[in-house]
């Protein structure tokens, strides 16, 4: 008995043990082959009004309508406040213009004096109200003889039983004059954002308000400025250009609500707004030098996208005169960019606060034209392109079809060759993980390709975990192919999670007045970037682990089964100058992965280096504004590092090794 037991070891040993060995994956990085550039430009931001990203996001400004333009029947997002016996009323008035672009104006009549009466603004879903901290109002107003005197500006809880901040401002007669206010909390209240902004009186008579605005402090303190919690998730993905002012934000629905570069120039009380695609109208606060302030603040390379003669709506212009005007207009916003102070729109610049010209090597000829069914886009990027390259040679140019996305390849650019196709890619994590390898056998010889817009769109208001795994197999590929695909950016960046904040489903970066966070995808993206070499390394993959998909009813139609697909994704850089190594891996699945490492012609490799984890228990776990930091990078010192090692991945888990070559 004894005897045939130890056989059987043996047999097991010889012949079952080889084949078990057999499917451990295993991954052999080699040192020696040169690898190509990974693009420094690969990891970059892509930005539109869309989801409340500026107003009630981004941009600073607490004051919502502040204008009184986002209904032209009644003052939305405001209230008449009457206490303690005061009398009064509210409503639009047109015949009180500020200027030509401010003609709607805010009209308070109050009727009694016993009391106190105001207006009230609730902001964007509530007016955040922080310890310690000083806010900024500033308004227009204009009122008649007898209620001279001074107006109360504070910010009170919306029930108006607590006073948070409050002073008070000398108004005098005559026509229409600015005040500013400034307004300090005390240290010891609890953040909250169940507030509201008033100015308030206890006068009688009428008082005329326009361009209301209140700013608590923003990034680098700059006036007009960001919130500051938004710009530091930006500046911690290390994002190296943004592509603005979108998407179909850029484009509008018709010619007349395309993005008003001109308009959005200088003072606010200059900026009239326009209404945004995405159903609600935008202030114009983030104007296109906000932009290039916000490139300089994060440190990004500006991507410019032009109007290009196509609305969302299907409205084109054919090449020719008709398009000229359009293309003129572009030249003169390239040139307020990076023109100097001698040029007609650098002087404008100038004038604006910014005399430095800003770097521009992209320029985007409108976007997604490839929904334009009329075939016009040839004619129009080649009239763009001419003109841009006789003004501005060396300036690269990305048309918005010729690639082969998930738009399709509708036409071909015929007459003139860009340098990047943008193409864009929203799919399931199945479709990422699918098409991972995307770009291994892609034409090089076509122009080079930017992925202005790719989202894996799983969860919302923002990502879950699942859709951060399809991200990040996506991206081993993206980085792997980065001599190619030299430029990328995630789309949508952000969305208020109020309720009516999010029109676009799966988004990035999600916050509400107070508060923000980062869904699993941005940390995936942070990961990506954070940790990147200028080399890809060669890897080549043994026994990589694979999944399989229910049969959705279109394959048992076809009557075939899905095909398997790999549940581990991978790519390697190595930095030269530092000699580190990053290698990523994605386990898809949820099974933990034992995964040897080979590396090859490596010279030493350090026994200590650091490990980076970013996993979740349940592919549809996410972050939340009520649990923001659910899932977040872990980051580990890893020991016993050799040529060779084996480690094992989590389940539904982001992976990245740091080691150290010699
Ligand atoms: O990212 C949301 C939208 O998707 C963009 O505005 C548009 O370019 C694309 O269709």
């Amino acid at each position: 008995m004894k005897k045939r037991y130890l056989t059987s070891i043996i047999l097991l040993y010889f012949f079952i043990s080889p084949s078990v060995k057999a499917q451990t994956a295993k991954l052999t990085l080699d040192l020696s082959k040169a690898g190509v550039n990974v693009s420094p430009k690969l990891y970059g931001l892509m930005t539109e009004e869309i989801n409340y990203s500026y107003d009630g996001g981004l941009y600073a400004e607490l004051i919502r309508n502040r204008v009184f333009k986002d209904n032209p029947k009644e003052p939305e997002h405001w209230k008449i406040i009457e206490k303690t016996g005061g009398k009064g009323s509210i409503k639009l008035d047109n015949t009180q213009p500020l200027n030509n672009e401010l003609p709607v104006s805010l009209k308070l009549n109050v009727e009694s004096s016993n009391g106190t009466v105001g207006i009230a603004n609730e902001g964007y879903w509530g007016i955040p109200v922080k310890p310690q901290t000083t806010y900024k109002a500033s308004f227009y107003a204009k009122v008649s003889d007898e209620a001279s005197g001074s107006l109360t500006v504070s910010i009170e809880s919306n029930d108006g039983s607590v006073s948070y901040a409050s002073s008070q401002v000398n108004i005098s007669k005559g026509g229409w004059k600015k005040y500013d206010v400034t307004l300090n909390t005390a240290s010891k209240i609890q953040p909250t954002a169940s507030a509201r902004f008033i100015i308030s009186t206890q006068k009688t008579g009428t008082y005329w308000f326009n361009l209301v605005s209140l700013f608590p402090p923003t990034y680098h303190n700059t006036p007009n400025g960001n919130r500051t919690d938004l710009m530091q998730l930006m500046a911690d993905m290390k994002p190296s250009f943004l592509r603005f002012p979108g998407g179909n934000y850029l484009e509008g629905d018709l010619f007349a609500t395309r993005f008003p570069w001109k308009n959005t120039l200088g003072g606010l009380e200059k900026r009239a707004g326009h209404p945004s695609p995405w159903g609600y109208r935008s202030s114009d606060g983030m104007g296109l030098l906000e932009f290039l302030d916000w490139c300089e603040d994060l440190k990004m390379e500006p991507l410019l996208a032009v109007y290009a003669g196509y609305t969302l709506r299907g409205d084109h212009l054919e090449a020719g005169p008709f398009l000229k005007p359009f293309v003129d207009e572009a030249l003169e916003e390239i040139e307020y960019v990076t023109g100097d102070v001698n040029t007609k729109w650098g002087a404008r610049r100038a004038a604006d606060g910014h005399p430095k010209p800003f770097k521009l090597t992209y320029i985007e000829v409108g976007n997604e034209d490839g929904f334009d069914r009329s075939g016009s886009y040839n004619g129009r990027f080649t009239q763009f392109y001419d003109a841009i390259k006789a003004k501005y040679p060396t300036l690269q140019i990305i048309s918005t079809i010729g690639g082969k996305d998930d738009l399709g390849q509708r036409f071909k650019i015929e007459t003139r060759r860009p340098e990047l196709f943008d193409e864009h890619y929203y799919r399931t994590a199945w479709e990422m993980e699918e098409d991972a390898a995307h770009y291994d056998n892609y034409d090089r010889s076509s122009p080079k390709i930017f992925v202005g817009e790719w989202a894996t769109r799983e969860g919302f208001p923002t990502t879950n975990m699942n859709a951060a795994l399809g991200d990040a197999a996506w991206m081993t590929g993206m980085e792997r192919n980065s001599d190619h695909v030299v430029m990328s950016c995630y789309a949508p960046l952000f969305v208020n999670v109020n309720p009516g904040g999010m029109q676009w489903k799966s988004d990035l970066i999600g916050y509400n007045a107070l508060n923000s966070f980062g869904s699993p995808s941005y940390y995936a993206q942070k990961m990506f970037s954070s940790y990147l070499g200028d080399k890809v390394v060669s890897v080549s993959g043994e026994n990589i682990p694979t999944q399989t998909r229910n049969p959705t009813k279109k394959d048992s139609t076809a009557g075939r089964m899905p095909k398997p697909i790999p549940s581990l994704f991978y790519v390697a850089t190595k930095d030269s100058k530092t000699g580190s190594l990053f290698v990523k891996v994605v386990n898809a699945s949820g099974k933990a992965q034992t995964l040897t490492l080979d590396i090859k012609s490596a010279g030493k490799i350090a026994a200590d280096g650091k490990l980076i984890v970013l996993k979740s228990d349940k592919p549809e776990d996410t972050n939340t504004i009520d649990e923001p930091k659910k899932i977040v990078p872990v980051t580990q010192k890893i020991k016993g590092l050799s040529k060779t090692f084996t480690r094992v991945f989590d389940p539904y888990s982001i992976s990245i090794l740091q080691l150290q070559t010699k």
